[in-house]
């Protein structure tokens, strides 16, 4: 069952017919990350955390940046030395063989495509918050928000990701400019943001510290690692990378330490400002973010509280007198939000390429359209999953389910790299993790820690997804794999959108 394994040579062989150009430095790298991670985490789900474990949050960051920063070490190993799409997807399958490598694959799914959703759900929070404020239009909440947040469908963040994928379709990359542009947008909103609010941070906010206990931390922890998701668009860069020994842990520890920073720093604002207590129950717990009963609760005080904001950076602002630039920073983040659901849903094209072309799924889903030269097909498809989910589910919700499948991709990549060190110890690796024996197992037990912090409707359905994809796997894949069937030789790459 573990015995097909698809050997490292001949994943190497593809990579190489696309030799890339050695060109970024540390600092890019540290530009790559901080673009791909600062989201909807910092701008819309700390509003959550701060109703799982009130000002403790602050711990929470600290804990899930940690589990990231180690995580993100064994990937760069795997990353600089299996250089090719697919990331954790390919690298479970050169070690640890084709069922491990198709569950990785099947939990990227939730990795990518369900955190499209997530990061087009807060999009919608901040618009619609702007459109409101701004302009004084009012929405109905029915079009803006999905039937567990007290409304019936989310337009706005239909519309976006319908938006995101007609871009895909059509060729659309984010180059370097754009993204300094975005990260430029982004950094401005959220110094604005410190030294708006820290001045006013009253001490007080702050006790009690950790409401909830250390379970509402754990949990709190569990959903904001949302927040730094994406560094991985650093690791799959060490193929373009210069000197990637010194310039990826700079890249990849730089970006986290950055927005690890950004996010305490933020998080304090939020809590001294307005404060963060969560909202309770008439049991004294913890209301669920998400969910209709905490939507009802807020709907008592119309949304007057940090924890029932949709656009909690923005709301704050308004809140201590600031609203002008609280629109502002809704414009911020309504400009670079799509660029993060862009790349979450480029990656899933990426991942479900790439498996599609080891016969894992069908021939119909590596599909590239004649004129644009990117699989539209599969394109299409992932939008329309991102769109229905996001009409449909809080935010909060997709972000936790999102965290099942990328811890256990991260969980997976940890034991890949111990297992590849032990196996084919003299291989090229142009970056090794440092103490490796220490920081993967770190890591691996971060990722447990973290993914049984979760709620255990997101754990459930974790499971229930577990099973379907061993379903689909022994039903159509194990059949049709071309290793399985020994067909896998240098097969090609998926060309770059734009090339002829
Ligand atoms: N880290 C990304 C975000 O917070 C996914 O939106």
């Amino acid at each position: 069952m573990f015995g097909r394994i698809k050997p490292l040579d001949a994943i190497l062989a593809t990579a190489e017919k696309k030799s890339l150009h050695r060109s970024l430095g540390a600092f890019q790298l540290t530009m790559l990350g901080v673009g791909a991670v600062i989201g909807t985490g910092i701008f819309v789900l700390t509003a959550e955390a701060a109703q799982k474990a009130g000002p403790g949050m602050m711990v929470s960051f600290i804990i899930a940046g940690f589990v990231c920063a180690v995580a993100a070490l064994c990937y760069s190993e795997m990353a600089s030395m299996v250089p090719v799409s697919g990331s954790a997807y390919t690298y479970s399958y050169a070690v640890m063989g084709e069922m491990i490598a198709w569950m990785v694959g099947w939990a990227l799914i939730l990795e990518y495509a369900v955190a499209a959703g997530a990061v087009s759900v807060g999009w919608s929070g901040y618009v619609v918050g702007l459109i409101n404020n701004a302009f004084h239009i009012q929405i109905p909440v029915t079009f803006v928000r999905g039937p567990l947040d007290g409304g019936v469908i989310n337009l706005p963040a239909m519309l976006i990701a319908s938006l995101v994928t007609w871009l895909l379709v059509i060729g659309t990359k984010e180059s370097a400019t754009v993204n300094a542009i975005l990260v430029t947008i982004k950094v401005t909103a959220l110094t604005l943001f410190c030294i708006l609010a820290l001045p006013v941070l009253k001490m007080q906010h702050f006790d009690p510290f950790a409401p909830l206990g250390f379970g509402g931390i754990g949990a709190a922890a569990a959903s904001i690692f949302f927040a730094y998701v994406g560094f991985d668009a650093v690791s799959t860069a060490a193929e373009e990378t210069k000197n990637p020994q010194r310039n990826m842990p700079i890249g990849l520890i730089g970006s986290l330490t950055i927005c690890t920073i950004f996010y305490l720093l933020v998080a304090a604002g939020v809590i001294g400002s307005v404060g963060a207590q969560p909202m309770l129950g008439p049991d004294h717990l913890g209301l669920s973010p998400g969910s209709p009963e905490l939507a009802a609760k807020c709907a008592t005080i119309q949304d007057q509280a940090v924890v029932c904001s949709k656009e909690a950076l923005a709301w704050t602002l308004r809140q201590i007198g600031w609203p002008q630039i609280g629109n502002l920073v809704g414009l911020a983040a309504g400009l670079a939000l799509p660029s993060v659901i862009l790349m979450m849903m480029f990656g899933q094209t990426r991942i479900f390429f790439v498996m599609s072309r080891d016969g894992l799924l069908p021939a119909a889903f590596s599909r590239i359209h004649p004129k644009f030269n990117t699989p539209y097909f599969i394109t299409i498809l992932t939008g329309i999953f991102v769109a229905l989910f996001s009409a449909f589910f809080p935010v909060g919700v997709l972000a936790n389910i999102s965290n099942s499948g990328t811890l256990f991709a991260f969980a997976a990549v940890s034991v890949a790299v111990m297992v590849i060190r032990k196996k084919d110890p003299t291989r090229h690796r142009p970056f090794r993790t440092p103490a490796l024996f220490i920081t993967a197992p770190l890591s691996l037990a971060g990722c447990l820690f973290l993914f049984f912090n979760l709620d255990m409707k997101s754990k459930m359905l974790f499971a229930a997804w577990a099973v379907v994809g061993l379903c689909v796997y022994f039903g159509y894949s194990r059949s049709r794999s071309h290793v399985g069937r020994g067909l896998m030789e240098g097969e090609p790459d998926m060309p770059p959108p734009g090339a002829q």
